[in-house]
């Protein structure tokens, strides 16, 4: 295993607590949950007493969710900080262990799903050997439900340690390779995050001094759940009328692919296909 991920995740952990698993600005949080689960809701919904992988579970905000809806789900990361820190439900059961490493019986999940996981496994080796892995721990008549940052055209040309940039072409090909064929995807965000983005950067660029002395004299992360963000009554507005946007363009044929954040439903692929890539997108 690549013991950098899995050091880059425990140190994360440690330094943000709960937050780690996801956007350290709560409010990118807050409005783009509600997005991914509605693509999972519309591409893959849970049905009464599956059995579900949550690969790179982190907290186990989607662990618990999806027992929530009747499954009996295995929450499995590679950190143990992030385990420690999962919320414990009658549905769900924790482990700690690598994509690839994972030792659970032949084609025994009905679901995997992977939220923003398989692009932070950095080594391209290891990546396909826990693509292997999961495929060999699913049902022949399973699904993969994969969600990963995976941009149309292009991808950043800056370089990160924790994270392989892919487009959505590079994600189908990659997937087809390793033994999944693409059922069905979507875009997940379109409007709302690029425009925060940019604002809290203009923000930042205004305020850059009293950014950088209330950042140093926060308080040690801990693992507590974090506070919810206090939006005023117009934020609030803006923020439910862009999710709405969101939704109905997520529907919309054509343009619902034109995002930088794709879902994914997979499923096996017959062995004989194995290293055939697709082209279809
Ligand atoms: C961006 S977080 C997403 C967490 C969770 N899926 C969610 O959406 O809330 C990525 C998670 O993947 C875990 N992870 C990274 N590489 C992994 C691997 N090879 N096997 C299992 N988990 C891994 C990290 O520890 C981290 O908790």
């Amino acid at each position: 295993m690549t013991t950098s991920d899995r050091q880059y995740w425990e140190e994360r952990a440690v330094k943000h607590g709960r937050l780690a698993c996801g956007y350290l600005d709560p409010r990118h949080q807050v409005y783009e949950q509600p997005l991914r689960w509605a693509a999972f809701a519309r591409m893959s919904p849970i049905k009464p007493g599956e059995l579900v992988l949550d690969i790179g579970c982190g907290v186990g905000t989607w662990s618990v969710r999806m027992a929530e809806q009747g499954a009996q789900v295995l929450g499995v990361d590679i950190s143990a900080a992030m385990i420690d820190m999962a919320e414990p439900h009658a549905g769900v059961e924790y482990r700690v262990a690598a994509a690839h490493e994972l030792d659970c019986p032949d084609r025994y999940f009905d679901l995997v799903v992977s939220v923003t996981v398989l692009q932070h496994i950095t080594d391209p080796e290891e990546l396909k050997r826990a693509l292997r892995n999961l495929r060999r721990m699913l049902k022949d008549s399973g699904r993969f439900f994969v969600l990963e940052y995976s941009p149309r055209h292009s991808v950043p040309s800056q370089e990160l340690t924790y994270m392989r940039y892919r487009t959505h072409q590079q994600w189908i090909d990659l997937m087809a390779g390793e033994g999944f064929a693409l059922a069905s995807s979507g875009g997940v965000r379109f409007i709302g995050h690029r425009a925060y983005s940019a604002y809290r950067r203009l923000r930042q660029s205004r305020h850059a001094a009293p950014t950088a002395t209330a950042a140093a004299a926060s308080p040690p992360a801990t693992t507590a759940a974090p506070a919810a963000p206090s939006l005023s009554s117009a934020e609030s507005v803006l923020m439910r009328m862009a999710q709405a946007t969101e939704r109905a363009i997520a529907r919309t044929p054509v343009i619902r692919q034109r995002s930088d954040l794709h879902a994914y439903v997979f499923v096996k692929a017959p062995a004989s296909d194995l290293h055939s890539p697709s082209t279809s997108g």
